[in-house]
């Protein structure tokens, strides 16, 4: 039976609740609804709505219910729509007429609203942590590389040398965006939707902000329309996970570079790489492929979310429930993907001989020559025009750009001297900058801010 059988005079039809069913997906939310649950009866309790006795039976069911569904011997009836229902029939089945009283001054509308706010509070912070662990990988590889340097690039072409642990915290420094976006995306939702019951409240002495605070929730509600109708928490939980997801992409895509025959850079560990069923040869980076090709389902995740949201009405709507799916697997394929991506990172062989040998081309230190002849007094568009013309002559005769460098009136010997191998980027000084003195205060900084971030996660609810 579902719950609303009485209105009706004949049963739901199969494909009614085949198209309409969530139980599928919504029993992920078990616990959070359990827990719901508890508050809500404890809510009762306190209202006189329910005596001792009567609550003592229906805790005991949800325990009893909370247990089955651990052990897997919980069975779900036919005309159970949603995880909702099915804990709310067999409360019933236990705890006897007192489980009939736990819907009072409930509607499944303040319930599933309750359940996948307090399943995003959990998930995200889980998320954000794991996105430190994959950051404290990038931490551990950058110190490890000490002053190991490649080309920086820009439009792909070289550019000027920068150090492998400057490159590396780059993406460590979005993720960090991305922890600070999961938290205060989380600390928007901390609020607790129970009492608006199905829009309006209730006629009945309810408690909403004793149950905000029982549930461990930041405050309750303002307005019952709203506390039901709004999924302004998904649309932004899934924006903050599905950016996470593009900068997991920008990563497994350098991977994927990195890891190419022609430029060789990474060797992927073998643990962390997959063969060809046809080709002998072949070490694949899938991990790095997938991590950027799941960036697509993300995207789609917000965009799907946000296109529900944007026609309906207040306030209940069964769209709503559609902004489950995304949720859950938003949040299932970035767990995989950082746990993936920070095993490859940790285990993959940095090849710092060849990026040092890519970064130590004759043009690396170009800009440093110009730089030579500002000090000196040149203007810079000046001293630019002079090194552009000795790169040009240097490619078209074949000649050594640092022999041109040593003869030429302005520039001499001590000029000549920045082209050699490794010179460049200890030349870059500036505060955030590339070299090694810049980084390594990067470096303290970067690894204070994870131990912030760590705390934030562990402690109590970000405020
Ligand atoms: N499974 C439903 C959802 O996720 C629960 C709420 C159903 N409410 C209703 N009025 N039919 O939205």
């Amino acid at each position: 039976m579902t719950l609303w059988q009485g209105r009706f005079a004949g049963r739901p039809h199969e494909a009614l609740l085949a198209f309409t069913a969530s139980l599928p997906f919504d029993r992920r939310l078990a616990a959070d609804d359990l827990a719901g649950s508890r508050a809500h009866v404890r809510g009762l309790g306190r209202a006189g709505l329910l005596d001792d006795d009567e609550a003592a039976a229906v805790v005991a069911a949800l325990d009893a219910v909370e247990i089955e569904l651990a052990e897997g011997s919980f069975t779900f009836a036919p005309d159970d729509e949603d995880v909702h229902t099915a804990v709310e029939r067999r409360v019933t089945e236990l705890a006897g007429p007192a489980g009939a009283k736990l819907h009072t001054g409930r509607s499944r509308n303040d319930q599933v609203a309750t359940d996948l706010r307090l399943w995003c509070k959990r998930e995200l912070a889980a998320v954000a942590g794991t996105v430190v662990d994959l950051q404290a990988v990038l931490l551990g590889r950058a110190a490890e590389v000490g002053d190991a340097y490649l080309p920086g690039y820009t439009h792909l072409q070289r550019a000027q040398p920068v150090l492998v642990a400057h490159h590396l915290l780059a993406h460590g420094w979005a993720l960090a965006r991305d922890v600070d976006r999961l938290l205060d995306a989380r600390r928007r939702l901390d609020v607790c939707p129970l009492g608006a019951g199905a829009l309006a409240g209730s006629s009945l002495p309810l408690d909403p902000d004793g149950v905000a605070a029982d549930l461990g929730f930041a405050g309750r509600f303002e307005n019952s329309l709203d506390a039901v109708s709004d999924r302004d928490f998904a649309a932004e939980s899934l924006f903050a996970l599905a950016l996470l997801g593009v900068h997991l992409s920008r990563l497994g895509e350098e991977v994927v570079w990195w890891a190419s025959e022609e430029v060789g850079f990474l060797r992927l560990d073998d643990a962390w790489a997959t063969g060809s069923s046809m080709l002998p040869q072949k070490k694949n980076p899938d991990v790095a492929e997938l991590a950027r090709g799941k960036a697509g389902r993300l995207v789609g995740h917000v965009t799907a979310v946000l296109t529900t949201l944007k026609g309906l009405p207040l306030a209940y709507n069964r769209d709503l429930q559609e902004t489950q799916e995304p949720l859950f697997d938003a949040v299932d394929q970035l767990r995989l993907a950082l746990a993936a991506l920070a095993g490859l990172l940790a285990s993959a062989t940095v090849r710092t001989d060849r990026m040092a040998r890519a970064a130590d081309g004759p043009t690396g230190a170009a800009v440093d020559l110009a730089e030579h002849l500002v000090e000196a007094g040149t203007p810079f568009r000046e001293a630019h025009a002079v090194v552009a013309d000795l790169v040009r002559r240097s490619l078209e005769a074949g000649e050594d750009l640092a022999d041109l460098v040593a003869a030429h009136p302005d520039l001499g010997p001590a000029a000549a001297a920045l082209l050699a191998p490794g010179v460049a980027v200890t030349r870059r000084t500036t505060p955030g900058g590339a070299g090694p003195a810049p980084v390594a205060v990067q470096m303290e900084r970067f690894r204070a801010r994870l131990a912030d971030d760590r705390q934030r996660l562990d402690g109590p609810a970000p405020a």
